[in-house]
């Protein structure tokens, strides 16, 4: 039995697993690129202080932290926000806004392991800074939908809950709550889901159980699922705050539709994120089914790059990570074969004629197209089912008989056919087959 198992939670990609990553990787690249997004890349491992507070105690607990040989405290990052608003913060001045940048990376959580929830993942994050309207939230929201639209899925299979930790507070200072208590509140709101009532014990434990009337409320409030509800139930709270907030969620609701996006939208003020830094809206992809943790989640978070030393500036983003994607993608039967066939196999006849068919290999292989031989003397019908098994549609065929007419045979292997090419005419037809031109 093997001896050295990887660890727990963490993932190795054979070639067929790895092609299928790949495969997400570029059309979550390409659909960034599309949206007008720049690609950045920044450190795996951090100074620990960058994500305690500022990320939440529950990532916070699930740190891969240790102390280096320098005696520096560091952690593996476990999210990109915090070092992506370092990256902006450092060069605020020089760069253009509204910034709009992506990036694919790997991410490290020491978490209970569970159907699409691993130690390590990859996640691409998205996101703007320097706009505080909702014209920010508008376009990731956007970009966010058609990543998942980009490999075929529909609103039938995923959808996206979007809240609002503003307005939450704005309603909890109307019921009469403080800060500290708004926020062990919406703490409770965002465990709901999970624990029901039970969600409340830490409140209880820091402030004394809810007021009777208050918990009502908030319950009633954390099952608003439509901008009507969402009216009816602010319109006889005094102040203005709320009536503003209401303006942005209207303007926010018609952006998406008129981007004919509305049909993935769901209000739902049951999601409030658990990340400490969120401000605002806040939003987490889902399956329709509901068999699938979140797809992804993000929001606002205009003052994490202040808390980080910086000048604040407004920040939207998302997170959206590969493990429970692939796991849609294979239930809806999305997952492509991605391995890459070979286009030309070498069959070669022995050693003297191996020698002249490094030539035309090389030389082809320059040329671009993907080119495999067998790396010692076999059988040809062994060649030839090597060929059939690498998915190539030409054999070229390198045998005694052939070389001395100073000729190559080449097999269409799908067709079956075949004809005897000069040697120095090989990469002109191998071109001319691959480009249309034979066929
Ligand atoms: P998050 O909700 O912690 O947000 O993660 C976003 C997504 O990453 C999740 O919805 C899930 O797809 C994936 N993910 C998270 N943890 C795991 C895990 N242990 N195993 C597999 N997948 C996981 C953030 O990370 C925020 N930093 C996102 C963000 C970017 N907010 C603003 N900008």
């Amino acid at each position: 039995m093997a001896q050295f198992q990887s660890l727990p939670g963490f993932r190795e990609f054979y070639p067929d697993a790895l092609a299928r990553r790949n495969h997400i990787f570029r059309l979550w690249r390409q659909t960034a690129g599309a949206y007008g997004f720049q690609e950045y890349d920044a450190p795996v491992l951090e100074p620990l202080d960058l994500y305690k507070t500022k990320s939440g105690d529950e990532i916070e607990s699930q740190l891969f932290s240790f102390t280096d040989k320098g005696g520096r405290e560091v952690a593996l990052r476990p999210e990109m926000t915090p070092t992506v608003c370092r990256l902006v913060g450092e060069k605020a001045n020089a760069l253009k806004r509204p910034i709009k940048w992506f990036s694919i990376a790997e991410f490290y959580r020491y978490e209970r392991m569970q159907k699409g929830r691993g130690r390590c993942f990859f996640q691409l994050n998205a996101d703007i800074f320097g706009e505080a309207g909702v014209e920010a939230e508008t376009e990731l929201i956007a970009l966010l939908i058609q990543c998942f639209g980009a490999f075929g899925l529909t609103a039938e299979d995923f959808y996206v809950r979007l809240s609002d930790r503003n307005l939450w507070f704005y309603y909890l200072e109307a019921l009469g709550l403080d800060e500290p208590r708004s926020r062990a509140v919406l703490s409770a709101v965002d465990r709901h889901e999970k624990m029901g009532d039970d969600a409340f014990k830490d409140y209880t434990d820091q402030f004394g159980a809810l007021d009777s009337g208050l918990k009502t409320k908030v319950l009633a409030f954390l099952q608003i699922k439509s901008l009507a509800t969402l009216e009816a139930a602010v319109s006889s709270i005094p102040g203005e705050k709320l009536g503003a907030r209401l303006a942005d969620w209207r303007k926010l609701l018609g952006n998406l539709t008129a981007m004919s996006l509305g049909k993935f939208v769901e209000v739902d003020l049951g999601v409030v994120r658990g990340l400490a830094y969120y401000t605002g809206f806040v939003f987490e992809a889902f399956d329709r089914k509901g068999e699938l943790r979140a797809l992804a989640g993000g929001g606002r978070y205009d003052s994490l790059i202040g808390k980080l030393g910086y000048n604040d500036m407004p920040a939207v983003g998302f997170g959206m990570g590969d493990m429970t994607f692939g796991l849609l993608l294979e239930q809806r039967g999305l997952t492509p074969t991605v391995t890459q066939p070979t286009d030309v196999y070498v069959v070669i006849g022995g050693e003297a004629e191996r020698q002249a068919a490094f030539a035309d290999i090389q030389s082809l292989r320059s040329d671009g197209y993907r080119v495999d031989y067998p790396l010692k003397d076999l059988a040809f019908g062994k060649q030839f089912k090597a060929a059939g098994e690498s998915g190539a549609k030409l054999a070229l065929v390198y045998g005694g008989e052939e070389l001395a007419k100073g000729v190559v045979r080449i097999r269409d292997l799908a067709a079956r056919t075949e004809m005897e090419v000069p040697r120095d005419q090989v990469s002109v037809v191998v071109r001319d087959f691959f480009s249309g031109g034979a066929e």
